[in-house]
């Protein structure tokens, strides 16, 4: 090749390189530039924090899957905060970073104690606004309650158990947690219910830390306290899983009629294998997306219903066909 023609080639060559780099250049640019301000450009009507009993919670999870779609529905940002392992101080400081975020609205379970109402009064100084889903706290500046009546809750599964079981019966709790406000309510309502009933008798109540390892350690010393014991409440929603586990590690031939709580696949799985007898259903999609709808109803100074229940009903083997409840009843 003559020097004119190899010239003639890197000439070619580095022409067709500029051309590409300078396409590259340029389409790149156009990518990215325009993800950048398409993330840039979501903008929200309202920030919204629901503070969770505990992250990863099976039941929770139901509630922020329900907070969740109407919060896409309403252009809200919704922050999904809480402690891993269930702890109100934790809660507490949580409502109280949020109230410093300046959020517009908290959505929490009611907790026991002054802190938290002083946290509400401090939100609502603020302009945020608070209500309390899963469990209320009246006396506080909440505006809004939305979900179970749990005193009510535990009333039904006190009756379940007269009417579903003959001769006597002597019945070990499993709670959740002793502190947690509408735990307590489920208890009181339970005993109201079985009261005035000689045949049955309450004999211990012990707390699971809502978790199943808790409530199948809490079933096995309540059996093994009082052999007598034939029949088991759970209050929480790991609880009745927990109780058939421990009723297995307890051994002997005794098969206590089990009432547990909440729907979960597990639960719902156990009450078709005949483990557990019945179990209290409650909404926690319908309690999530309800709460947010609740949160702009105030926030557009609508007025608004201060206790908004969800329901309940009783779920028991004839409800389940192949997994699926096929009718939830509702009280
Ligand atoms: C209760 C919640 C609790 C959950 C624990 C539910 O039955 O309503 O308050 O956090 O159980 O798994």
């Amino acid at each position: 090749m003559t020097s004119i023609h190899r010239k003639i080639v890197y000439a070619i060559f580095a022409g067709i390189f500029l051309i590409s780099f300078s396409l590259m250049l340029f389409y790149g640019k156009e990518t990215f530039y325009v993800e950048k301000e398409a993330a840039s450009k979501q903008v929200y009507d309202y920030h919204i924090a629901l503070i969770t009993e505990e992250v990863g919670n099976e039941y929770w999870s139901v509630i922020e899957k329900g907070a969740m779609k109407e919060a896409v529905r309403q252009n809200v940002y919704l922050e999904y905060v809480g402690p891993r392992q269930t702890d109100n101080e934790e809660k507490l400081e949580t409502m109280d970073r949020m109230i410093s975020a300046k959020v517009d609205g908290i959505i929490i379970q009611g907790l026991p104690g002054e802190r938290f109402k002083e946290l509400i009064r401090k939100a609502v100084d603020r302009d945020i606004e608070v209500i309390t889903v899963d469990a209320d706290v009246p006396e506080s500046e909440r505006k809004i309650y939305v979900g179970t009546d749990n005193y009510k809750a535990g009333m039904l599964a006190g009756k379940a158990l007269i009417e579903r079981t003959e001769g006597k019966q002597y019945v070990g709790i499993v709670t959740g947690l002793f502190d947690s406000v509408n735990l307590q309510q489920r208890v009181e309502g339970f005993k109201d219910a079985i009261r005035d009933d000689d045949r049955i008798a309450l004999i211990d109540v012990k707390e699971s830390a809502i978790t199943e390892i808790g409530a199948a350690q809490a079933t096995y010393s309540l059996l093994k306290e009082n052999p007598q014991i034939n029949a088991l409440f759970g209050t929480s929603a790991l609880d009745g899983i927990g109780m058939v586990q421990g009723v297995q590690e307890a051994g002997g031939n005794q098969r206590p009629f089990i009432i547990s709580f909440d729907t979960l696949p597990q639960t719902i799985s156990l009450i078709e294998q005949g483990s557990i007898a019945a179990t209290i259903s409650q909404y926690p999609e319908e309690m999530g997306r309800k709460a947010v709808e609740q949160m702009l109803v105030l926030m557009q100074r609508k007025p608004y219903e201060p206790i908004q229940h969800t329901g309940t009903g009783i779920v028991t083997k004839e409800e389940i066909i192949n997994g699926e409840i096929i009718q939830l009843p509702q009280e």
